[in-house]
């Protein structure tokens, strides 16, 4: 233990502070949300205010190849503890998903320079965790962890802008996509990860308690259907000659609600992105695609939901004398936690006398991948009535400072 007292206020007071400032005109392409993904302008700026901070504390700043930050007080190679998160953001996203998770791991550095702790420390904020750029969650961390291949890189994720190759995106904005296995040496060294996060959810606020201490994170698929029906006028077709992919929509989506409550255990599905084609009123789509995120920290529970909804889907097409194909975009199994980080946690939080509860994480997390290789933990704070991916986020900058305080130590504590 540091045996530290540390002002908390003061670092709510620069949380605060680093939060506002990332949120301006500078860091996000929407003037009505946060909106920052992979090489924008936008997201380059947040970049390089980080690495700022950073090395004015005396930390050395690196980029792995394709974009993930790096920061270190510990040549490469040496041992170090790992804190961070992501600061890209959804497309239509708040200020404080990811971004303040890396402000606060940024906080934590601060504090063990000020406090003259010596601690062995490396920040990480991952590239694309919000998948805004090319559509596909935790991007960086899957490259880090080797969970894609180099076609997808090369050819299967591609920009939601502009349709063209990560890959190519990547080449243009200086990085080295040839060099991704390399990713994997970002953790090299790492005794341990805690990230800290938002909860994305009400349970805290609810339960009033400030801080969570995550013991596992939910698995999930991420899927694509597409029903292919046939384009008719609106007004002139009877209903009884129609192929109308848009039934197929309406009754797969009623049926996911359905399996995902009969499943219980945690398990949640959702349809997210409808596209119609063509989307005219006076118009019967020719195809519609809509995606699938199904969850739960029980693997089995959330796989068969997926299995079963792709099932479904392409009999209701059918028995519509229309086609559903389903094509996974990917998937990631259940994550339990460090027992020994999160125990090092609970030590501490409940050192501090605020109240605290173990939970489980159902957004997914960066941390997911870093799991592969490394102990991890992570810390959520609450957000005001559990809104997130919004930009009506918001969060106690005091929580985060707690959540700082309690990070510091706990690792202090490992070590
Ligand atoms: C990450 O942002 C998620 O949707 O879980
Ligand atoms: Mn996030
Ligand atoms: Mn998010």
């Amino acid at each position: 233990m540091t045996g530290v007292a540390v002002d908390r206020e003061r670092s709510a007071a620069r949380i605060e502070s680093d939060i506002e400032h990332l949120s301006g005109a500078a860091y996000t392409r929407s003037t009505d949300a946060i909106r920052r993904y992979a090489y924008t302008p936008e997201y380059r700026t947040t970049l390089d205010w980080f690495a700022g901070e950073l090395e004015s504390i005396g930390f050395t700043v690196t980029e792995d190849p394709v974009g993930t930050m790096v920061a270190r007080n510990r040549p490469p190679g040496e041992p170090a503890f790992g804190v961070g998160s992501h600061c890209d953001s959804n497309r239509n996203g708040g200020k404080y998903d990811g971004t303040m998770g890396v402000v606060t791991a940024l906080e934590v550095c601060r504090l063990d320079v000020e406090h003259e702790l010596g601690l062995p420390l490396q920040l990480i904020s991952f590239l694309e965790e919000e998948g805004s750029g090319f559509g596909q969650m935790l991007l960086g961390s899957r490259i880090i962890a080797q969970r894609i291949t180099e076609d997808d890189l090369r050819e299967r994720f591609r920009a939601v802008d502009d349709g063209r190759s990560f890959w190519e995106h990547a080449e243009e904005a200086g990085y080295e996509p040839t060099r991704w296995r390399e990713c994997a040496s970002v953790l090299d060294g790492l005794t341990g990860w805690i990230e800290m996060h938002i909860e994305q959810a009400r349970v805290l606020q609810d339960t009033h308690n400030r801080i969570g201490l995550v013991d596992a994170i939910a698995g999930y698929v991420h899927a694509d259907v597409v029903v292919q029906g046939r384009g008719d006028h609106a007004g002139a077709t009877p209903m009884d000659l129609r192929l109308d992919p848009t039934l197929v929509l309406a009754e797969t989506a009623i049926e996911l609600e359905r399996l995902a409550r009969a499943a219980g255990r945690g398990t949640v599905g959702t349809i997210g992105e409808i596209e119609v084609d063509p989307s005219l009123i006076n118009a019967i789509a020719s195809s519609v695609r809509f995606s699938l995120d199904i969850r739960g920290p029980v693997d089995d529970a959330y796989r068969d939901v997926a299995a079963e909804i792709a099932a479904f889907a392409a009999h209701a097409a059918e028995a519509r004398g229309m086609r559903a194909e389903y094509a996974e975009r990917q998937t990631l199994p259940a994550t339990p936690m460090d027992e020994r980080i999160v125990g090092a946690l609970e030590a501490v939080a409940a050192a501090t006398g605020e109240p605290y509860r173990r939970m489980h994480s159902g957004a997914a997390h960066d941390t997911m991948c870093v799991a592969d290789r490394v102990p991890t933990a992570m810390v959520f704070v609450p957000c005001k009535d559990g809104i997130s991916h919004h930009p009506a986020e918001e969060a106690d900058p005091a929580d985060a400072a707690l959540a700082a305080a309690i990070i510091l130590e706990a690792i202090a504590s490992l070590h």
